[in-house]
Protein backbone atom coordinates (compact mmCIF):
# COMPACT_ATOMS: atom_id res chain seq x y z
CA UNK A 1 0.00 0.00 0.00
CA UNK A 2 1.28 3.22 -0.68
CA UNK A 3 0.42 5.35 2.68
CA UNK A 4 3.40 6.53 3.13
CA UNK A 5 3.47 10.07 3.40
CA UNK A 6 6.99 10.76 4.09
CA UNK A 7 7.84 14.67 2.43
CA UNK A 8 4.46 15.76 2.32
CA UNK A 9 3.39 18.71 3.89
CA UNK A 10 -0.55 18.61 5.44
CA UNK A 11 -2.93 21.23 6.59
CA UNK A 12 -5.56 20.20 8.99
CA UNK A 13 -8.29 22.58 9.98
CA UNK A 14 -9.93 22.37 13.36
CA UNK A 15 -7.40 20.95 14.47
CA UNK A 16 -7.74 21.75 18.20
CA UNK A 17 -9.55 18.70 19.48
CA UNK A 18 -12.14 15.82 18.44
CA UNK A 19 -11.18 14.46 14.70
CA UNK A 20 -8.47 17.35 13.44
CA UNK A 21 -6.49 16.51 16.84
CA UNK A 22 -6.42 12.82 15.80
CA UNK A 23 -5.93 13.42 12.06
CA UNK A 24 -2.77 15.30 12.87
CA UNK A 25 -1.13 12.75 15.28
CA UNK A 26 -1.79 9.96 12.63
CA UNK A 27 -0.67 12.02 9.44
CA UNK A 28 2.72 12.76 11.44
CA UNK A 29 2.89 9.25 12.48
CA UNK A 30 2.75 8.60 8.58
CA UNK A 31 5.48 11.05 7.95
CA UNK A 32 3.53 14.46 6.91
CA UNK A 33 4.73 17.67 8.39
CA UNK A 34 1.81 18.63 9.80
CA UNK A 35 0.12 22.50 10.27
CA UNK A 36 -2.40 22.37 12.08
CA UNK A 37 -4.99 25.05 12.26
CA UNK A 38 -7.36 26.41 14.39
CA UNK A 39 -8.78 29.36 16.67
CA UNK A 40 -7.64 27.73 19.81
CA UNK A 41 -4.13 28.15 20.11
CA UNK A 42 -2.90 26.92 23.53
CA UNK A 43 -4.65 23.54 22.23
CA UNK A 44 -2.63 23.47 18.96
CA UNK A 45 0.75 24.36 21.11
CA UNK A 46 -0.10 21.52 23.19
CA UNK A 47 -0.69 18.93 19.98
CA UNK A 48 2.86 20.37 18.58
CA UNK A 49 4.52 19.59 21.07
CA UNK A 50 3.06 15.91 21.79
CA UNK A 51 3.68 15.43 17.82
CA UNK A 52 7.26 16.44 18.54
CA UNK A 53 7.46 14.39 21.58
CA UNK A 54 6.88 11.42 19.35
CA UNK A 55 9.33 12.35 16.64
CA UNK A 56 6.72 13.99 13.84
CA UNK A 57 6.71 17.31 12.38
CA UNK A 58 4.68 20.38 13.37
CA UNK A 59 3.77 23.78 13.65
CA UNK A 60 1.00 25.48 14.92
CA UNK A 61 -1.33 27.85 12.79
CA UNK A 62 -3.84 30.30 14.27
CA UNK A 63 -7.05 30.26 11.38
CA UNK A 64 -10.60 31.19 11.79
CA UNK A 65 -12.12 29.32 7.91
CA UNK A 66 -14.66 31.55 8.48
CA UNK A 67 -12.88 34.81 7.88
CA UNK A 68 -12.06 34.61 3.74
CA UNK A 69 -8.81 37.47 4.42
CA UNK A 70 -7.61 36.03 7.43
CA UNK A 71 -7.24 32.42 5.13
CA UNK A 72 -5.62 34.16 2.59
CA UNK A 73 -3.23 35.75 4.01
CA UNK A 74 -2.04 32.59 6.21
CA UNK A 75 -2.03 30.25 3.20
CA UNK A 76 -0.26 33.17 1.22
CA UNK A 77 2.89 32.20 2.67
CA UNK A 78 3.07 28.71 2.12
CA UNK A 79 5.02 27.24 -0.41
CA UNK A 80 4.02 23.52 -1.07
CA UNK A 81 1.00 22.26 0.17
CA UNK A 82 0.00 18.16 -1.09
CA UNK A 83 -2.62 17.48 1.46
CA UNK A 84 -5.95 19.73 3.00
CA UNK A 85 -7.97 18.66 5.43
CA UNK A 86 -10.94 20.75 5.77
CA UNK A 87 -12.34 19.62 9.31
CA UNK A 88 -13.57 22.60 11.24
CA UNK A 89 -16.89 22.44 11.25
CA UNK A 90 -20.02 24.16 13.86
CA UNK A 91 -23.20 22.40 14.59
CA UNK A 92 -26.08 24.23 16.07
CA UNK A 93 -29.17 22.56 18.12
CA UNK A 94 -32.62 23.79 15.85
CA UNK A 95 -35.32 22.69 14.31
CA UNK A 96 -35.86 25.05 11.07
CA UNK A 97 -38.99 26.51 13.02
CA UNK A 98 -36.48 27.86 15.55
CA UNK A 99 -33.49 28.59 13.31
CA UNK A 100 -32.27 32.45 13.45
CA UNK A 101 -30.73 33.89 10.15
CA UNK A 102 -27.53 34.13 12.78
CA UNK A 103 -27.31 30.36 13.36
CA UNK A 104 -27.96 29.29 9.87
CA UNK A 105 -25.04 31.76 8.52
CA UNK A 106 -22.90 30.74 11.54
CA UNK A 107 -22.71 27.06 10.25
CA UNK A 108 -22.68 27.40 6.55
CA UNK A 109 -19.81 30.21 7.41
CA UNK A 110 -17.86 27.84 8.64
CA UNK A 111 -18.76 24.71 7.48
CA UNK A 112 -19.12 25.69 3.41
CA UNK A 113 -17.47 28.62 2.98
CA UNK A 114 -14.39 27.92 5.05
CA UNK A 115 -13.55 24.74 3.24
CA UNK A 116 -14.06 26.80 0.46
CA UNK A 117 -11.83 29.26 0.75
CA UNK A 118 -8.93 27.14 2.37
CA UNK A 119 -9.82 24.90 -0.73
CA UNK A 120 -9.38 27.42 -3.07
CA UNK A 121 -6.08 28.71 -1.56
CA UNK A 122 -4.98 25.06 -1.22
CA UNK A 123 -5.56 24.26 -5.15
CA UNK A 124 -3.65 27.83 -6.40
CA UNK A 125 -0.49 26.49 -3.95
CA UNK A 126 -0.87 23.15 -5.32
CA UNK A 127 -1.52 24.38 -8.94
CA UNK A 128 1.56 26.50 -8.41
CA UNK A 129 3.85 23.79 -7.53
CA UNK A 130 2.91 21.36 -10.24
CA UNK A 131 2.73 17.89 -8.14
CA UNK A 132 -1.11 18.37 -7.47
CA UNK A 133 -2.51 17.41 -3.94
CA UNK A 134 -5.30 16.06 -2.08
CA UNK A 135 -8.28 17.81 -0.79
CA UNK A 136 -10.31 15.89 1.93
CA UNK A 137 -13.92 17.55 2.62
CA UNK A 138 -15.11 15.98 6.29
CA UNK A 139 -18.68 16.09 5.65
CA UNK A 140 -21.29 13.95 7.43
CA UNK A 141 -23.91 11.04 6.78
CA UNK A 142 -26.54 14.31 7.44
CA UNK A 143 -25.53 15.62 4.19
CA UNK A 144 -27.16 12.48 2.66
CA UNK A 145 -30.02 11.68 4.73
CA UNK A 146 -32.14 14.33 7.00
CA UNK A 147 -31.60 14.36 10.70
CA UNK A 148 -33.72 15.86 13.80
CA UNK A 149 -32.65 19.19 14.87
CA UNK A 150 -29.76 20.11 12.24
CA UNK A 151 -31.60 22.40 10.35
CA UNK A 152 -28.38 24.30 9.33
CA UNK A 153 -26.26 21.53 9.78
CA UNK A 154 -27.41 18.88 7.64
CA UNK A 155 -27.99 21.06 4.50
CA UNK A 156 -24.25 22.35 5.31
CA UNK A 157 -23.03 18.83 5.33
CA UNK A 158 -25.18 18.43 2.09
CA UNK A 159 -23.51 21.70 0.29
CA UNK A 160 -19.84 20.00 1.75
CA UNK A 161 -20.79 17.02 -0.75
CA UNK A 162 -21.61 18.77 -3.44
CA UNK A 163 -19.00 21.26 -3.26
CA UNK A 164 -16.62 18.18 -3.28
CA UNK A 165 -17.97 16.72 -6.57
CA UNK A 166 -17.41 20.22 -8.27
CA UNK A 167 -14.06 20.92 -7.04
CA UNK A 168 -12.68 17.36 -7.89
CA UNK A 169 -14.43 17.65 -11.18
CA UNK A 170 -12.82 21.21 -12.44
CA UNK A 171 -9.94 20.60 -10.64
CA UNK A 172 -8.37 16.91 -11.95
CA UNK A 173 -6.62 18.81 -14.88
CA UNK A 174 -3.86 20.17 -12.28
CA UNK A 175 -4.15 16.49 -10.53
CA UNK A 176 -5.33 17.65 -7.62
CA UNK A 177 -7.84 15.25 -6.10
CA UNK A 178 -11.21 16.58 -3.70
CA UNK A 179 -12.80 13.68 -1.85
CA UNK A 180 -14.97 13.50 1.30
CA UNK A 181 -15.38 11.28 4.00
CA UNK A 182 -18.92 11.49 5.36
CA UNK A 183 -19.03 9.66 9.28
CA UNK A 184 -21.56 8.59 11.13
CA UNK A 185 -21.90 9.26 14.64
CA UNK A 186 -18.62 9.57 16.74
CA UNK A 187 -18.18 10.95 20.32
CA UNK A 188 -16.57 14.36 20.48
CA UNK A 189 -17.43 17.81 22.14
CA UNK A 190 -19.38 18.23 19.10
CA UNK A 191 -22.03 15.69 20.12
CA UNK A 192 -21.21 13.77 23.16
CA UNK A 193 -24.27 15.34 25.08
CA UNK A 194 -26.72 13.94 22.91
CA UNK A 195 -24.96 10.68 22.02
CA UNK A 196 -25.17 9.93 26.09
CA UNK A 197 -28.98 11.02 26.54
CA UNK A 198 -31.88 8.29 26.03
CA UNK A 199 -32.57 9.82 22.43
CA UNK A 200 -28.86 8.68 21.54
CA UNK A 201 -29.12 5.15 22.99
CA UNK A 202 -32.46 5.03 20.70
CA UNK A 203 -30.41 6.32 18.00
CA UNK A 204 -27.70 3.44 18.36
CA UNK A 205 -30.64 1.15 17.78
CA UNK A 206 -30.63 2.00 14.76
CA UNK A 207 -26.95 1.47 14.16
CA UNK A 208 -26.76 -1.73 12.37
CA UNK A 209 -22.98 -2.57 13.72
CA UNK A 210 -24.97 -1.48 17.39
CA UNK A 211 -22.12 1.18 18.03
CA UNK A 212 -21.42 4.75 17.76
CA UNK A 213 -17.88 5.30 16.01
CA UNK A 214 -14.50 5.97 17.40
CA UNK A 215 -12.09 7.83 16.06
CA UNK A 216 -9.71 5.85 15.24
CA UNK A 217 -12.57 4.27 12.93
CA UNK A 218 -11.61 7.07 10.43
CA UNK A 219 -8.34 6.18 10.16
CA UNK A 220 -8.19 3.73 6.80
CA UNK A 221 -10.48 6.38 4.90
CA UNK A 222 -8.39 9.55 5.75
CA UNK A 223 -5.08 7.36 4.80
CA UNK A 224 -6.72 6.23 1.59
CA UNK A 225 -7.61 9.66 0.61
CA UNK A 226 -4.72 11.59 1.64
CA UNK A 227 -2.21 8.64 -0.19
CA UNK A 228 -1.24 7.81 -3.74
CA UNK A 229 -3.36 4.67 -2.70
CA UNK A 230 -6.24 6.69 -3.81
CA UNK A 231 -5.09 7.97 -7.52
CA UNK A 232 -7.53 7.09 -9.22
CA UNK A 233 -10.27 8.64 -7.00
CA UNK A 234 -11.83 11.66 -6.59
CA UNK A 235 -15.57 13.16 -6.55
CA UNK A 236 -15.66 10.24 -4.14
CA UNK A 237 -17.96 10.25 -1.03
CA UNK A 238 -17.01 7.51 1.72
CA UNK A 239 -19.21 7.25 4.25
CA UNK A 240 -18.17 5.47 7.94
CA UNK A 241 -21.06 4.96 10.02
CA UNK A 242 -21.45 1.28 11.13
CA UNK A 243 -23.98 0.89 8.46
CA UNK A 244 -25.99 3.40 9.50
CA UNK A 245 -26.61 5.10 6.01
CA UNK A 246 -27.76 1.84 5.60
CA UNK A 247 -30.62 1.49 7.85
CA UNK A 248 -33.82 0.04 7.30
CA UNK A 249 -36.83 2.38 6.63
N1 LIG B 1 -18.31 13.81 15.76
C1 LIG B 1 -19.12 13.31 14.83
O1 LIG B 1 -19.89 12.37 15.07
C2 LIG B 1 -19.11 13.89 13.45
C3 LIG B 1 -19.87 13.23 12.48
C4 LIG B 1 -19.87 13.71 11.19
C5 LIG B 1 -19.10 14.81 10.87
N2 LIG B 1 -18.37 15.44 11.83
C6 LIG B 1 -17.57 16.59 11.41
O2 LIG B 1 -16.24 16.39 11.80
C7 LIG B 1 -15.59 17.65 11.96
C8 LIG B 1 -14.87 17.67 13.30
O3 LIG B 1 -15.83 17.61 14.34
P1 LIG B 1 -15.53 17.03 15.79
O4 LIG B 1 -16.59 16.04 16.08
O5 LIG B 1 -14.11 16.64 15.92
O6 LIG B 1 -15.89 18.31 16.68
P2 LIG B 1 -15.03 19.27 17.63
O7 LIG B 1 -14.23 18.46 18.58
O8 LIG B 1 -16.02 20.24 18.15
O9 LIG B 1 -14.02 19.96 16.62
C9 LIG B 1 -14.38 21.02 15.79
C10 LIG B 1 -13.13 21.78 15.43
O10 LIG B 1 -13.47 22.82 14.51
C11 LIG B 1 -12.76 23.97 14.89
N3 LIG B 1 -13.44 25.18 14.44
C12 LIG B 1 -14.71 25.57 14.71
N4 LIG B 1 -14.95 26.76 14.16
C13 LIG B 1 -13.79 27.13 13.50
C14 LIG B 1 -13.41 28.25 12.73
N5 LIG B 1 -14.24 29.28 12.52
N6 LIG B 1 -12.16 28.28 12.21
C15 LIG B 1 -11.31 27.26 12.43
N7 LIG B 1 -11.61 26.17 13.15
C16 LIG B 1 -12.85 26.11 13.68
C17 LIG B 1 -12.62 23.91 16.39
O11 LIG B 1 -11.44 24.60 16.79
P3 LIG B 1 -11.37 26.06 17.45
O12 LIG B 1 -12.62 26.23 18.26
O13 LIG B 1 -10.11 26.01 18.25
O14 LIG B 1 -11.27 26.99 16.28
C18 LIG B 1 -12.45 22.42 16.61
O15 LIG B 1 -11.07 22.07 16.57
C19 LIG B 1 -16.69 18.70 11.81
O16 LIG B 1 -16.67 19.21 10.50
C20 LIG B 1 -17.96 17.91 12.05
O17 LIG B 1 -19.08 18.49 11.42
C21 LIG B 1 -18.35 15.00 13.10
Amino acid sequence: MRTDLSGRTALVTGASSGFGRHFCQLLARSGAEVIAAARRTDLLDSLVADIAAEGGKAQALRLDVADESQVVEALSGLEALDIVVNNAGIAGPSRAIDCEGDEWRSIFDVNVNGAFYVSREAARIMRKAGRGGSIINIASITGLRTAHSAAAYAPSKAAVIHMTKSLAMEWARFGIRVNAIAPGYIETDLNREFLLSPAGEDMKKRIPQRRFGEIADLDGPLLLLASDASAYMTGSVLAVDGGHLASPL
